[in-house]
């Protein structure tokens, strides 16, 4: 005989390492709060189904709550042979108020209650995320609104393409979180519905009130199927994507950062509460912050992996697998709360070297389109306009001059169309304020992009 919860029909007590290697309370704990949540509410409903007496239902909310003051005040000893928080927390409820405790798990199974525990857990931490994502891309926005005149060269290729402003490349990384963003409220949309009431896996004879219990958890409705409640984990393996692809937007971000703190580009400086030194060469000012969002990615991405690796070939219903579950999406949680916190401090804080980003747009002809443009409007055909540029630009390389720093001379031996006007086009100036568009790089727009991306997050 065991003195497990479970142990009536065991003739011998589990073996001492099986328990360890069973138990999830090491880090099934932090679930604690939602357990009981889940649990006060699931007595609630067990009165007005007449299940329990007033009294009963009194007593457990009572005694549950001060479970939940011990385990918050560090009195509750967790305990190994008890295998996981939920099997702990009724324990430690039935010392207290004795045996109407052991009435709580009437109608319900572990396995509904783990499936709600996570639920009701995430969903909070997907809103404390969604703040800060929020905070984040306000701190963007802002330095975007800042540096709207800030002339850098843009890239394709990692080669110099065409003049754009750094708060327009702001604004593109903020089109990356926006869409994140709406990833994550429409993973909240799909988890936030009650599995409690499916009990193991079939449901339950008692006379439950699935819309009671859903309601006064804040979920949206029932579940629909008992057998699928217990075995779906589709919002910890969609929450952990939405995650994976914020971090590899994020890691984007971080390799740029990374290339513009260094020597070669010095196009920005990151504040030195940012960056850590070498131990052994004095001079150095790492950028350890993006370097490591950069590579928290692949941790990240590797949890997605796991999770649908965890479920791919699991039939149904619940099977012990899914106590897999949790450490990849806590570490997951823990993990994107960690990368937006150091963003959301750091992104504002990034101060552009604007002298060196305009001497860099002009080292790479990058105004060579807008000269070939320019021969278009003179009736130019366009390849022919083409070819016109790249022997100009042939002729810069060979000089050491940029397009904007010849003569008309120099330039009128490439195509007698060329007048005087040509430099309006060839400065870096008129380059961006010529992208006059939706979603062009002229300041006017930038600004304007700017203002409506604030009001889109405020409204939020
Ligand atoms: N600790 C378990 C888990 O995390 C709780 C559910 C256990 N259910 C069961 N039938 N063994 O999934």
């Amino acid at each position: 005989k065991t003195n497990q919860q479970w142990g009536g029909r065991f003739n011998e007590p589990t073996d001492a390492f099986v328990q360890r290697f069973t138990a999830s309370i090491q880090f099934d704990q932090r679930l604690y709060r939602h357990d009981i949540q889940g649990s006060i509410a699931h007595a609630t409903m067990l009165e007005t189904a007449g299940v329990l007496t007033t009294e009963e239902r009194d007593a457990i909310i009572a005694g549950l709550n001060e479970v939940q003051a011990d385990i918050e005040s560090g009195k509750q000893e967790w305990s190994i042979p008890l295998e996981d928080v939920h099997m702990n927390v009724e324990s430690a409820l039935t010392g207290k108020i004795g045996i109407t405790g052991k009435k709580l798990h009437t109608g319900r199974s572990r396995n509904d209650q783990v499936a709600t525990d996570i639920r009701l857990w995430l969903r909070d931490e997907i809103d404390a995320i969604s703040r800060e994502l929020t905070r984040l891309q306000q701190g963007m926005i802002g330095l975007a609104e800042n540096e709207a005149d800030t002339i850098m060269p843009g890239f394709t290729h990692l080669q110099t393409a065409q003049p754009v402003t750094f708060g327009h490349h702001l604004l593109a990384w903020n089109e990356m979180l926006e869409r994140d963003f709406g990833r994550l409220q429409d993973c909240r949309k799909r988890l936030n519905q009650s599995p409690l009431g499916a009990a193991a896996l079939a449901g339950t004879t008692y006379p439950i009130d699935r819309e009671l219990t859903a309601s006064l958890l804040g979920f949206e409705q029932p579940t629909r199927n008992s057998l699928d409640s217990v075995s779906d984990r589709d919002f910890a393996i969609e929450f952990c994507a939405f995650a994976s692809l914020l971090l590899t937007h994020m890691s984007r971000m971080s390799e740029e950062l990374i290339l513009w703190t260094s020597a070669q580009f010095n196009f920005i400086d990151l504040p030195d509460r940012f960056c850590t030194g070498s131990s052994i060469m004095p001079q150095k000012k790492n950028p350890d912050v993006p370097e490591l969002v950069r590579g928290k990615t692949g941790r990240v991405t590797g949890h997605l992996i796991s999770l649908l690796t965890l479920m791919k070939s699991q039939p149904l219903a619940y099977n012990k697998d899914n106590q897999e579950d949790k450490e990849p999406l806590f570490d997951t949680v823990d993990t994107v709360k960690d990368c937006l916190r150091a963003f959301a401090d750091m992104i504002p804080a990034i101060e552009a070297k604007k002298d060196s980003m305009l001497e860099a747009a002009k080292r790479g002809f990058s105004t060579a389109t807008d000269l070939a443009d320019y021969l278009v409007r003179q009736g130019v055909a366009f390849r022919d306009a083409h070819e016109i540029v790249g022997k100009s630009v042939a002729y810069g390389i060979q000089q050491g001059k940029d397009l904007s720093e010849m003569s008309l001379e120099e330039l009128q031996q490439f195509s007698d169309t060329i007048a005087a006007d040509v430099f309006e086009v060839l400065t870096l100036e008129g380059s961006v304020a010529a992208r006059d568009h939706i979603g062009g790089t002229a300041p006017n727009q930038v600004r304007a992009a700017a203002k409506t991306a604030l009001q889109r997050v405020a409204e939020r």
